[in-house]
């Protein structure tokens, strides 16, 4: 034990990406390679200059950045490319599952059309699994600042890749579009047999997160930093062991905390959620996943045991078939005791 450092440690243990938007992904050397090739104009004159606008006071602020930028995308290999290259950072950081977002509208509003997206997306997770070794999901997610028959509409554009999609999401800007907005369609969405999970309490109130397992009877919560305001929920959460996706780098750029010592993944931890560390959007918030893990550990002190068990939760959190979650689990356990 205590043979090597925390940067060792998490570099080393096999890891597991619950809450990741692959436009999240798209770093600004790529950007401007694919701008060029496609002969699309970016609002800035270099990689430097676009890297100092990454300042963000809140959420919108941040999403006006990043539906910009995903603007570019326009060929099906361009999609292939972001993913490959998401796939290929995060394996030389030993994530070996990932369950990635994909945000249809902000393409399909700009006239892409949703095969291009998706196949571009779909073929890059083929190949990462088959050379990676990455197993993968994908959630489609709903933009919410956006109205319901859009959602329908992109629903229906999803069913004939229902092999390729396991879930439905919701993200984008959150006050002001209360899950209770989407219950129809994601009741449809399960009905045609997508797990559900959605981004709430990550700006938005505890009342959120209550919409998101009562109304749109979610499987995971994406951030849910809010849930702390409420014991009850913490209790309900506690009880189903429901999972949260916490992304610390993201909770700190976006001013959800204002520093990481006061982040409340330890007092998750302590009461018992199932609670995950996570990257959200990685291009946009200063680090992949072992960077968020080291960040937090720093600022927290956490220890190699509580890596592990955080390693542990999102293993058990994804919806990999019990028998690898048991195979994987056995693997960190075993990792941990070696160091
Ligand atoms: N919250 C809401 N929408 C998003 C996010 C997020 O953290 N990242 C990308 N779209
Ligand atoms: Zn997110």
């Amino acid at each position: 034990m205590n043979t090597i450092s925390i940067e060792q440690f998490i570099q080393g243990i096999p890891k597991v990406e619950l809450h990741l938007h692959i436009e999240g992904t798209f770093e600004p050397e790529l950007m401007f390679e694919i701008a060029k090739r496609n002969n699309k104009k970016i609002a800035y004159t270099s990689v430097d200059e676009l890297k100092k606008a990454y300042s963000f006071n809140n959420l919108q602020e941040f999403l006006d950045i990043y539906y910009a930028g995903a603007n570019v995308l326009i060929q099906e290999q361009d999609f292939y490319d972001l993913t490959w290259a998401y796939l290929n950072k995060v394996h030389e950081q030993n994530v070996v599952h990932v369950e990635i977002f994909f945000d249809p509208q902000t393409h399909t509003d700009r006239d892409i059309s949703f095969d291009t997206v998706i196949k571009g997306i779909h073929r890059a997770l083929e190949d990462g699994k088959k050379q990676l070794g990455i197993s993968f999901k994908l959630i489609m997610s709903f933009l919410r600042h956006l109205d319901e028959t859009s959602a329908f509409n992109t629903l229906q554009q999803a069913l004939p890749y229902k092999d390729w999609i396991s879930a439905v999401g919701l993200d984008s800007s959150e006050l002001g579009n209360p899950p209770s907005k989407f219950e129809r369609v994601f009741a449809k969405a399960r009905e045609e047999g997508f797990l559900t999970v959605a981004h709430a309490g990550e700006e938005g109130p505890s009342e959120y997160i209550w919409e998101a397992l009562d109304l749109l009877k979610v499987t995971r919560i994406d951030h849910g930093n809010r849930c702390l305001d409420d014991t009850k929920l913490v209790e309900k959460l506690v009880n189903l062991q429901m999972p949260l996706t916490v992304c610390p780098l993201s909770n700190l750029e976006l001013k959800v905390v204002t520093d990481l010592k006061d982040h409340p993944i330890p007092e998750m931890m302590e009461k018992n959620i199932l609670v995950t560390v996570n990257s959200d959007d990685p291009a946009y918030f200063g680090g992949y996943m072992n960077e968020n893990y080291l960040e937090i550990s720093k600022a927290l002190h956490l220890s190699k045991q509580q890596i592990t068990q955080l390693v542990i939760n999102s293993f058990k959190a994804s919806w990999l078939s019990d028998q690898d979650k048991e195979k994987r689990i056995a693997q960190v356990e075993a990792y941990f005791q070696k160091n």
